[in-house]
């Protein structure tokens, strides 16, 4: 769906959020989502927020399960998606602390394959993913699941390619800084997600976005498992939406 701004978008994909928490809350049951950081979904978090604000939706009955995280950052650490997660949008919700999950970034490197496996095992738990987020990276990543993530990966530790870490480069005030690995859900983590929808913004996205939607489906670019996906759609701007 093309959308002539990424505030359109956005205030579009909150109010398919909205309603499924209302309906859930409903029936007492829990609303599981799959959340994203990066620029992309500032301004649909920006909605979710006013949406609690002015429009009385609460979070209470929300199960959230981050994409992926740092590897070496603290949750204090300002780039740590704990911490953007938070800023961004957790701080101005109602959402229980406990129903928050995000990988970590500080656990022991011998401690990662057990941690991620509980990762799995409280997606699972929790009744899996009903509505899962994502941007897209340059490199066409989806979470962090860089070039040659297969189709049926799980969450696990991956190393982060250049373009990855040169994007990331202003934030940690130079490419020294960013982290070199990071965990993510895999591909196969996010393709069990009920409900898919892909943000994409800008000029700077339209050459990937024209390859994840229209490109071969392929593990060099891992947005394109999207399109043997049931329910999987793309909001995109204009911008992004020109070599299509
Ligand atoms: C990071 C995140 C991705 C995100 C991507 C794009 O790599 N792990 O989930 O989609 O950045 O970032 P931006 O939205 O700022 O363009």
């Amino acid at each position: 769906t093309v959308f002539e701004s990424p505030e359109a978008a956005a205030k579009a994909l909150a109010a398919e959020f909205a309603e499924l928490i209302k309906s859930r809350a409903a029936e007492g049951k829990t609303a599981v989502l799959g959340l994203a950081t990066g620029s992309t979904p500032l301004p649909f978090y920006a909605e979710l927020i006013r949406l609690h604000k002015e429009e009385g939706l609460s979070f209470a009955n929300v199960v959230t399960f981050n994409l992926d995280e740092y590897s070496g950052l603290p949750r204090e650490h300002k780039e740590s998606y704990w911490h953007f997660m938070h800023e961004n949008l957790f701080n101005h919700i109602d959402i229980p602390a406990e129903n928050v999950n995000l990988p970590s970034g500080t656990v022991a490197e011998a401690d990662v394959p057990a941690h991620c496996d509980e990762y799995e095992k409280a997606i699972v738990a929790a009744g899996g993913i009903d509505f899962q987020i994502l941007g897209i990276g340059r490199t066409g990543h989806i979470g962090f699941n860089e070039p040659g993530s297969p189709k049926d990966s799980r969450t696990r530790a991956i190393h982060l390619d250049e373009i990855t870490r040169q994007d990331a480069a202003p934030a940690f005030d130079g490419i020294d800084n960013v982290p070199t690995s990071a965990i993510t859900m895999g591909c196969g983590t996010i393709l069990d997600a009920k409900k898919i929808v892909l943000m994409s913004w800008g000029e700077k996205k339209a050459a990937i976005t024209k390859e994840a939607v229209q490109g071969p489906i392929s593990d060099q670019v891992s947005a394109s498992f999207l399109q043997e996906h049931p329910d999987a759609r793309f909001f995109v701007d204009t911008a992004a939406a020109s070599l299509l």
